[in-house]
């Protein structure tokens, strides 16, 4: 076991475990929305998670930055504020926000990530670039809605492990968008309905059709 102090409060965590998890298992919060619990393969690109570490020169990403003995870290500090706020306001710059009509409404990360951060959902700082891409309602399960995506990669991992691995991320930069092999439609490309994509999908870009 190791002992790390997370805003002074001490935490005791198994060693090789990230800050992430031991700050989330002793109800420390700290955002985020790509991190995967368990993976050796971490995206770390939401860019929410970010931390100090007393005697480093610059934050790290909490979810794949793993504890040591008698690590200090510190989760809202203004360097770290400063980051997660980019983070979120760029997430937000590309997302069609209309919580009232949206799957996940009420049991969204990013309406949680807003109640416990401060950090308005409305508020955008950015300039707003709306994803015009046609809802996929191809699947009779599943509702897959692009323009809500937060780009975390849990459905390509979750589809690997459990399903077809039909998943993956396509293009680049702005443009970038998950997809399935050769861009089908959701029922034509191989998807065996396990809905692991849609189980950690964590805002309401994958969702079951019932909810709609
Ligand atoms: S994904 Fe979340 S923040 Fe976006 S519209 Fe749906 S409920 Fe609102
Ligand atoms: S569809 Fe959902 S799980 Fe997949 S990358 Fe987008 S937000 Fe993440
Ligand atoms: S959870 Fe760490 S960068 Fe996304």
């Amino acid at each position: 076991m190791i002992t790390l102090f997370i805003d002074n409060k001490e935490v005791k965590t198994k060693a090789g475990n990230t800050i992430l998890w031991a700050a989330l298992d002793n109800n420390l919060y700290i955002p985020n929305l790509c991190a995967i619990r368990d993976s050796e393969k971490q995206n770390s690109s939401c860019r929410l998670c970010f931390v100090e570490i007393k005697g480093n020169s610059s934050p790290v990403p909490a979810c794949s930055t793993q504890v040591h003995q008698n690590m200090q870290v510190l989760l809202n500090t203004p360097e770290v504020a400063r980051i997660r706020a980019t983070g979120f306001h760029l997430i937000m710059s590309n997302h069609r926000l209309n919580c009232n009509n949206c799957i996940k409404n009420k049991s969204c990360e990013l309406q949680e990530i807003s109640k416990k951060t401060g950090l308005k959902l409305t508020n955008r700082k950015l300039h707003h670039i709306a994803i015009d891409i046609p809802v996929d309602d191809s699947h009779p399960n599943i509702y897959f809605d692009r323009s809500k995506c937060v780009l975390c990669g849990k459905c390509i991992a979750a589809c690997n492990q459990s399903g077809s691995g039909i998943l993956d991320f396509a293009y680049r930069g702005i443009k970038t968008m998950i997809t399935t092999f050769k861009s089908k439609p959701l029922v034509e490309s191989g998807c065996m309905s396990c809905m692991a994509c849609v189980s950690v999908c964590p805002v309401g870009a994958l969702g079951r059709k019932k909810h709609r």
